[in-house]
């Protein structure tokens, strides 16, 4: 197969001229040519040379007039930057690849020795980049079969090829999850014997893997396989304690650890947003720790909503997720899922549909997309009830939202005007008066304006004797 149409890039011509002129092998390798074949769309360009990767950087750079170059003497990689390309350079070498571990490398090989250290078949493809043979496919372990048969296998022995880097069990996964490829049967026996190895690997690693899982198109299709070989045992047991289903006085309640995964791909047909799809995975997490069984009654999860919003920061913490506002905006979707459903058990009135656009604010829409994603009862009868009561929670929503405005409101009396009104300094009264137009506001009391807020300040204010100035 030749690919030379498909080299598009300018630096691949470079390359060959400079290679031709050293009597050096160079490829183009790795993702950049699965993704061509998969024609998927692919940002950066890995280059492998029987020789000096940096040497090879180097003059490349000069000749395309690239100033700034990245050289990682240690690894013998380098890179740089052509527009919204990244190029890596790296001499070919007969150890694993291992690009973001601390151990330096290691010994020169030859092309073949390179390929067969890298983690997939798939993954091991290369592209010659001299001469007569440009553009031409070097597929020594049947990497275009298995692209065709939709299948993850490592060039090596599965045993060797994990334990070179225990990374790459998550990377099978991955793969698995984002294109859909099955893992073939001698690799998934391999990932579950050595599954407990990925604790040598750092969470931060292990992470870049999971939320590429969760951002998969379907990405229960990426969990269940975590969970078969092993893997999630590993690196989320929390998740784990969601499995099962418990009968009491013949009494059942649903498994979930598969419903976690039935509302997650749910809301991934509807949102790429990865914080969403983390509060799907996460939104029941505390089920476990408060299951009950009352008698004569059935199964109850009370206060899990709560529980499990508390839950959130250790959890992202031990996942190495980022601690900033991503993680209060997983915590308040969690502690808010049942909110939206809950409202239509009783009449649903106005003060309880302004307090919920109050609490959720701008993630309103993300909260009801997580609402809507959470009915999937098996019974059909109440998930046409459900799914009726939700269309009438937000049509509710979006009626008072265009009366009273009250996502993101802010009391129309701030503290500074109570302090200038009433020529007091700052202290506890303020408080207490702004936080009675609030609920005035929300119940529905007082409309959301100055002028009514003014005047249900004044009369509060006179009750606790102060005056205005
Ligand atoms: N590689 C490997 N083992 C690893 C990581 C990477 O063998 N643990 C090799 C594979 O040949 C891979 C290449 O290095 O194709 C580049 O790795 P990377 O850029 O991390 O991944 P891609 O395969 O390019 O995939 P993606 O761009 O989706 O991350």
């Amino acid at each position: 197969m030749n690919l030379k149409e498909h080299l598009q890039h300018p630096v691949f011509r470079y390359v060959q001229s400079i290679a031709d002129n050293e009597n050096q092998r160079a490829f183009a390798i790795g993702g950049f040519v699965r993704d061509l074949l998969l024609e998927r769309p692919c940002k950066d360009i890995d280059i492998v040379i029987e020789g000096s990767g940096l040497a090879l950087a180097e003059q490349v750079a000069k000749q395309m007039k690239v100033k700034k170059v990245s050289y990682f003497k240690n690894f013998g990689t380098a890179m740089f930057k052509t527009s919204d390309t990244e190029i890596e350079f790296v001499g070919a070498r007969k150890e694993s690849y291992q690009r973001d571990s601390r151990k330096p490398i290691v010994e020169n090989g030859s092309i073949q020795d390179d390929q067969e250290r890298r983690d997939f078949t798939i993954n091991a493809l290369a592209i010659s980049l001299n001469g007569e043979s440009y553009g031409e496919l070097i597929d020594p372990f049947g990497g275009i079969e298995d692209l065709n048969n939709q299948l993850l296998r490592t060039p090596l022995d599965p045993d060797i090829t994990y334990s070179d880097d225990p990374l790459r069990m998550m990377r099978a996964v991955r793969f698995a999850s984002q294109l859909g490829f099955r893992i073939e049967e001698e690799s998934m026996e391999a990932i579950s014997r050595n599954a407990h190895r990925l604790g040598i690997v750092s969470m931060e690693r292990i992470s870049v893997e999971l939320n590429k899982i969760v951002l998969s198109k379907k990405p229960s299709f990426g969990f269940k396989l975590l969970e078969k070989t092993g893997l999630l045992a590993e690196i989320f047991p929390l998740m784990l304690k969601l499995k099962g289903v418990e009968v009491r006085e013949g009494i059942g309640h649903k498994d979930n650890f598969y419903h976690t995964l039935q509302v997650l791909d749910n809301v991934a047909e509807h949102s790429d947003d990865l914080w969403l799809r983390w509060s799907a995975i996460l939104h029941d997490i505390a089920k476990p720790q408060t299951k009950r069984f009352e008698p004569g009654h059935g199964w109850t999860f009370h206060g899990h909503e709560d529980k499990g919003a508390r839950m959130v920061p250790k959890i992202f913490k031990s996942l190495k997720l980022p601690l900033d506002h991503k993680m209060k905006y997983v915590q308040k979707l969690v502690l808010l899922h049942l909110r939206p459903i809950a409202l239509t058990k009783e009449v649903i009135t106005d003060s309880a549909v302004r307090r919920l656009l109050f609490e959720a604010g701008d993630d309103i829409d993300d909260l009801m997309t997580l609402c809507r994603a959470d009915i999937t009862s098996k019974n059909e009868r109440k998930v046409k009830r459900y799914l009726s009561n939700y269309e009438l929670v937000k049509q509710r929503l979006v009626e008072l939202e265009e009366k009273d405005r009250i996502r993101n409101f802010q009391p129309p009396v701030s503290g500074e005007m109570i302090m200038e009104i009433f020529d007091i300094p700052p202290g506890r009264q303020i408080g207490t008066l702004k936080e009675i137009i609030k609920e005035a506001i929300l119940e529905g009391d007082i409309p959301n304006d100055l002028e009514s807020a003014k005047k249900l300040l004044l009369e509060e204010a006179k009750k606790m004797g102060l005056q205005a100035k």
